[in-house]
């Protein structure tokens, strides 16, 4: 077992999220573990591998149960275990009310501004309600906690701290948003919208990946519940207790991957993946997603076919990968979008592909990490066109691969990630098409002093600020609040 240093002395860290960051699958030969997609889990793991504590989370794979010990705990990672993985059961219903359905039905698409997409039901309030005690009643299993620090990940969780609260008013309870966090005016169309702002301000510390977020949350707090908001701190007063509101742009392990992206493992990566695929043509775009309706895959699609459409010279010269990851599909929305994208391929291909070129790739294949560098590497452009995302760290992961001839980036200015990459990057409107293919073309031809120019300041950005800056920061923000709490107590 590895020795692990606790950020908070006495006070033992509890991370709670709604997928783990190991899942044990049964499979002919036994139990195998893997890790989910996702940059939640990827990004949190190494932090928790070196802090220690316990990692709650929903037991997704058909052999955790049988991994785990009486306590529904294992220890990990698997390789070198440092921290006790806890894992919660979900019964199927709870998965399709809570899981499938107010986390992704109602709190996803309402947090990405897409109100039209909401689906409300009362059972899937009920479930949401009851997940959430269930998680709290897991971490009360686990820790008493007025003697930990509670960190929550994520919209599955907006009630939690408050029964965490309820239960141990000397909790220390943390929170960070992954996804956006919408305006007042888009809010209020979730009619739980004060049980889920009173459910967070239960918190100590309060999380998002930019100001506008921080923003539009603190402008909720105060419409909906009257909360007393200062705007220049960050800091609220409710219920008697202080919530401070703070921004912390996640990063990526920039230092990993530009080691992955040079590495030997890269390169033979690569000649099987232009073994596999037809990748031969003198340029190479580059798209990286979760199969979802906030990506702007079909307004990507839609400005590529406009290219080889109304400048003809592009055909046959270059080839578009889309790696895709299906997810959540038993939502019709889903579906709809794995449909479209696949049908809108499938018809491109056919009307401009050639015996010699194929114009869009399309892997849905299961890649390692070593073919996805070298994906990222060998792309001339990465295009990252959502129409809202929390941040998109594919965005910050194609920048820190480009480790020679560098690419270009072109990025919506929709999503979290431009606020720090904007200026360097290619900026495009993903709804505005004929600006959408411009920018795809001036990618295409720009000079090499340019692109040099841009993906250094990029690059700088990205390193600088990687996952253990953001870290750091966290934790550093959580221990100044914590001291002053204690102080607070003492007085
Ligand atoms: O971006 C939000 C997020 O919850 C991430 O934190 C996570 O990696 C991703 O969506 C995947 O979602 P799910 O866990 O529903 O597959």
């Amino acid at each position: 077992a590895v020795s692990a240093t606790p950020p908070f002395g006495d006070r033992e860290l509890v991370l709670v999220s709604n997928r783990e960051p190991y899942v044990h699958e049964r499979d002919d030969d036994g139990i195998s573990v893997a890790r989910p997609a996702g940059g939640l889990t990827s990004a949190l793991d190494p932090m928790m591998a070196s802090t220690g504590g316990t990692w709650v989370a929903w037991g997704s794979g058909d052999g955790d149960e049988e991994m785990s010990d009486e306590n529904g705990c294992v220890r990990v990672p698997p390789e070198s275990p440092s921290y006790e993985l806890k894992r919660v059961a979900l019964s199927e219903e709870q998965v399709t009310n809570y899981y499938y359905g107010y986390s992704n039905q109602v709190l996803w698409p309402l947090c990405h501004s897409d109100i039209a997409k909401m689906t409300p039901k009362p059972e899937f309030w009920r479930h949401y309600r009851e997940a959430n005690e269930r998680f709290a009643d897991a971490i009360r299993e686990r820790v008493d906690p007025s003697e930990a620090v509670v960190w929550f990940q994520d919209y599955h969780f907006a009630l939690a701290p408050r029964l965490i609260r309820e239960s141990a008013p000397d909790a220390f309870c943390m929170q960070f948003w992954h996804i956006p966090w919408p305006s007042w005016d888009v809010f209020r169309s979730c009619p739980e919208h004060d049980e889920l702002l009173d459910g967070l301000l239960a918190n100590d510390l309060l999380g998002f990946h930019t100001d506008r977020y921080c923003r539009n949350f603190l402008d909720c707090a105060s419409k909906a519940l009257g909360a007393d908001v200062n705007r220049e701190t960050g800091v609220i007063r409710y219920d008697g207790r202080t919530v401070r509101v703070e921004s912390f742009p996640l990063g990526i392990d920039a230092v990993e991957r530009r080691r992955l992206a040079g590495s030997a493992e890269a390169d033979e990566a690569w000649e099987s993946l232009r073994d596999a695929y037809p990748l031969g043509a003198e340029r190479l775009a580059l798209g990286v997603d979760r199969l979802d309706y906030t990506k702007g895959i079909e307004q990507r699609l839609t400005a590529l076919e406009r290219l080889w459409e109304e400048r003809p010279e592009w055909r046959g010269r270059v080839t578009y990968v889309q790696k895709a990851s299906e997810s959540r599909s038993r939502i019709n929305d889903y579906q709809r979008v794995q449909a479209t994208v696949t049908g809108e391929i499938e018809r491109i291909n056919e009307r401009f592909g050639t015996d010699a070129w194929r114009p869009i790739v399309y892997i849905d294949d299961r890649l390692s990490t070593a073919e996805l560098a070298a994906l990222y590497r060998e792309a001339d452009v990465g295009l990252v066109s959502s129409l809202r995302d929390g941040m998109n760290l594919v965005a910050k992961e194609f920048v820190a691969s480009q480790v020679d001839d560098p690419g270009v980036l072109v990025l919506s200015e929709l999503v979290g990630a431009h606020e720090e990459l904007g200026e360097a990057a290619m900026t495009v409107h993903p709804n505005d098409a004929e600006a959408f293919t411009d920018g795809i073309e001036r990618a295409l031809t720009m000079d090499r002093p340019e692109r040099s120019n841009r993906m250094t300041q990029l690059q700088a950005e990205v390193e600088e600020n990687d996952i253990e800056a953001w870290k750091n920061d966290v934790l550093r923000h959580a221990g100044e609040v914590l001291n002053r709490k204690r102080r607070a107590d003492r007085d």
